[in-house]
């Protein structure tokens, strides 16, 4: 099978390229590398030993996508091109919906006319809004509170009547919980730009002595140890997500939505010892303010995409922070 892949050589892409070729797909990335390097699809390939197709190309770019499709032909996209910061997003909103929306409607667009109409679409918990309880079910009523949040909100929506419109479409929706960790061979990871947003790619530049201590955001939240707890998913086990969800829509379920979580939360003060324990050294650390906008706790109820996938989270805390650090280690500066 040909997949096209947007955003590919980003953090989850790389990682879901890297599992595909090994399951023998034949694999094309479009990517305009705003947040990424093509070293990461470089080192991809390395590891499989086996070749990728890369477009440097950018969604709003609808001709260089048109040429994509015109000079190639797909069995399924997965699109995981686009901005993904909360925070930016509330500064820059305009650049979000230009870039998460028009993006993905140029993509639609082009899929349509090429007669390419299998879809998995990366969204996000966030699109639960303040979920009321945990753990979230894809049934929970969804609502976003960022323009970030919005933009993954309005593609659902877009999807969905997309769908109404056509129902020759098949189209998956993954919302991920907290994707984290890195490939076990320490080669490829998370290399955000600037000072990490997320608490663990934090946690392992301050214990590679990038940054110089972790502020904690708030030790009084009502959870067992004060600290916000979040369901962390290894980065290979979402991976391996999308393959089921391709494979899913080969049985033409039509529209489809699924948590990508591990059912699980583990606090800020559980990922730091996790961290400790894989570094083997204390991580400098001090409590400050609450986070705006931050539930105490999130976690997934995953057991649609085990019951209907086939697919469930694996790897551990332990996991996740040994593999982390391995990339960490071995690539301080990330692939710079
Ligand atoms: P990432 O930034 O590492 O990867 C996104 C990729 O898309 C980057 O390589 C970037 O260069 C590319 N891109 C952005 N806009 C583009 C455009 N207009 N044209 C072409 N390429 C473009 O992010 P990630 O963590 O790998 O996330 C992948 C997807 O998953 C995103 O859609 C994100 O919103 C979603 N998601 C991520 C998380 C998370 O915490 N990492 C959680 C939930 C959902
Ligand atoms: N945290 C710290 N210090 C830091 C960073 C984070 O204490 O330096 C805490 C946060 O307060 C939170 C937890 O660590 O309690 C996790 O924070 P992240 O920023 O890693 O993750 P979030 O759950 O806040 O955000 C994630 C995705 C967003 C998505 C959101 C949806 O990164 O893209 O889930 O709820 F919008």
């Amino acid at each position: 099978m040909k997949i096209l892949v947007t955003g590919g050589a980003g953090f989850i892409g790389s990682h879901t390229c890297l599992e595909m070729l090994q399951e023998g797909y034949e694999i094309t990335v479009v990517d305009n590398l705003c947040n990424s390097k093509e070293e990461a699809l470089i080192r991809v390939q390395a590891i499989t030993g086996k070749p990728l197709t890369f477009h440097k190309v950018d969604l709003l770019d609808r001709q260089a996508l048109e040429q994509v499709f015109a000079s190639d032909s797909f069995d399924a996209v997965i699109h995981f091109a686009g901005l993904k910061a909360p925070g930016e997003s509330v500064s820059i909103p305009l650049r979000y919906y230009q870039n998460n929306i028009t993006g993905t409607i140029n993509l639609l667009e082009v899929m349509a006319h090429y007669g390419v109409k299998s879809l998995v679409f990366s969204s996000s918990c966030t699109v639960y809004g303040e979920a009321k309880t945990v753990p979230i079910r894809e049934d929970f009523p969804l609502g976003a509170i960022n323009p970030y949040g919005r933009t993954k909100l309005m593609i659902e929506q877009i999807l969905a009547d997309l769908y109404t419109s056509d129902n020759s479409w098949d189209i998956a929706l993954l919302r991920y919980f907290n994707p984290v960790g890195a490939h076990p061979s320490g080669r490829i990871g998370e290399d955000p730009q600037g000072i990490p947003n997320n608490l663990l790619p934090y946690v392992a530049q301050v214990a590679v002595g990038r940054l110089p201590e972790l502020h904690v955001f708030g030790n009084d939240y009502p959870t067992p140890d004060g600290t916000c707890i979040r369901d962390y998913v290894h980065v290979v086990d979402l991976a391996l997500g999308h393959l089921r969800a391709l494979e899913k829509l080969q049985t033409h379920p039509g529209l489809v939505a699924y948590n990508l979580g591990t059912n699980r939360g583990h606090s800020v003060m559980e990922v730091i010892a996790a961290f400790e324990k894989a570094c083997g050294h204390a991580i400098p650390h001090r409590v400050v303010e609450r986070r705006p906008g931050d539930a105490a706790v999130s976690y997934a109820d995953a057991s649609k995409a085990n019951r209907e996938l086939g697919w469930r989270s694996e790897k551990s805390m332990d996991d996740i922070c040994a593999d982390m650090w391995r990339w960490q280690k071995n690539n301080p500066y990330g692939y710079s």
